[in-house]
């Protein structure tokens, strides 16, 4: 199975090319999936599904066409199917606390559910493998960093609280039950997780290969499109998720405007940028690109003789080198001002950090007592002395 991510800043077009990509690849004769993580969902307009058949679909994967499904992910249907008692055990301790019945419901939608919702769907469906293609239509680039990171944060979770958390409410509740009406989880909301979690398992290693896995960028040439971007681009790297082209949509081809000019300028650094990773380009319609038969004339713009269900590019995000008697490591990281970067070690890991975000460098048994000393930027590539 092939899974392929589009990502970028609000409203660049990711559902356009993510509809797009789908329908060529239905009609080559792979059975896709276009599944919207975006909690604004406009995957059904894309494709001029009218309103009253919309919603029947309650978030499921609903066939659209040959070989082609959409599914528009629905977090409060999903709560209901999989969140059960950990959704029932927060309405309770809302209520309990004081809010009114309908804001405990929004408040129970805790930070993070719809990513890990939408990584349950894409582990199901991975081992069922009843798709072809896996399309995922991105929120904007910032969800798209929390999704990417919620397996880490999980595994995080699972190893280092969850145990402590769960023996310690063993012990705490039939004390706590005497001093406060506050309802504490009991051991079905523990054993929910739980199940959740195994449910989970593995996902990572799907969304992190690249000969599965792999993230487009879609982009338009203007300075905050192209600055989202680079950042987007740096913590795709980070994180080891393969990024196999960039989509530059919304190129203006009428030469004597002064906005062409102003393009002209970006669409030369985004190829600097990005270089060697291929740029896709892609004009500006002047009309909207809606339904099948539109969706199909972009795809053939975008992809021509290519198919789309290949990995346009790859390369290792980090390796290990060996030279002048040490070893180093290599590590892609476009963009990332050095003085933004930290590294620390902990166990037999480097971690390497930027901004809030971090990415995890496990060492090889071989390495793994050796430390960062300093690091050297040459080109993309921060290369990290260890001793
Ligand atoms: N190449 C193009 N030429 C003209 N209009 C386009 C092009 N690509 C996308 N659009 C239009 O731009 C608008 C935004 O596109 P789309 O919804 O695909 O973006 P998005 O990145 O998914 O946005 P959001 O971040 O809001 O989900 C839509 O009206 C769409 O029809
Ligand atoms: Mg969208």
């Amino acid at each position: 199975m092939r899974i392929i991510l589009f990502s970028g800043k609000g409203g660049v077009g990711k559902t356009t090319v993510a509809a797009a990509t789908g329908v060529k690849l239905a009609e080559m004769g792979y059975r896709t999936i276009v599944i919207s993580l975006d909690p604004a969902h406009s995957l059904s307009d894309s494709f001029g599904i009218p309103e009253e058949k919309r919603l029947s679909f309650k978030g499921l994967p609903t066939n659209i066409d040959k070989n082609l499904w959409i599914q528009e992910i629905d977090i409060q249907e999903d709560i209901e199917r999989h969140w059960g008692d950990v959704y029932r055990f927060l309405e309770l301790l809302f209520n309990t606390t004081g809010f009114e019945d309908i804001v405990a419901e929004e408040l129970a939608i805790l930070p993070g559910m719809e990513e890990i919702t939408s990584l349950l769907y894409i582990n199901q469906y991975y081992k069922e493998g009843n798709f072809d293609v896996l399309i995922l239509d991105m929120p904007p680039t910032g969800e798209t960093l929390r999704f990417l990171s919620m397996p880490n944060i999980m595994k995080w979770y699972m190893k280092k609280i969850f145990n402590t958390e769960r023996l310690l409410m063993k012990v705490a509740r039939p004390i706590a039950k005497r001093f406060t009406d506050v309802p504490l989880p009991d051991d079905s909301y523990f054993k929910a997780v739980e199940n959740f979690y195994t449910k989970l398992e593995g996902v990572d290693e799907i969304l992190f290969n690249p000969d599965i896995s792999s993230v487009r960028i879609v982009l338009n040439p203007e300075k905050m499109v192209l600055e989202e971007s680079k950042r987007a681009f740096m913590y795709f790297n980070m994180f080891g998720i393969n990024v196999d082209c960039i989509i530059l949509n919304k190129i203006f081809e009428t030469d004597h405007s002064e906005i062409r000019k102003i393009q002209k300028k970006y669409i030369e650094e985004i190829r600097g940028t990005f270089s060697p990773i291929p740029i896709i380009p892609s004009p500006y319609f002047s009309e909207e690109i809606i339904g099948k038969v539109k969706l199909k004339h972009l795809a053939e713009i975008l992809y021509k003789d290519k198919n789309p269900a290949d990995i346009f590019f790859k390369e290792k995000v980090y390796s290990f080198i060996k030279e002048e008697g040490g070893y180093k490591v290599k590590l892609k990281l476009p963009f990332a001002p050095k003085e933004h970067i930290n590294l620390l070690k902990s166990g037999d890991t480097i971690i390497v950090r930027c901004g809030n975000f971090k990415s995890y460098i496990n060492l090889p048994r071989k390495l793994s007592n050796l430390k960062p000393s300093s690091a050297k930027r040459t080109g993309n590539y921060l290369i990290i002395n260890l001793e």
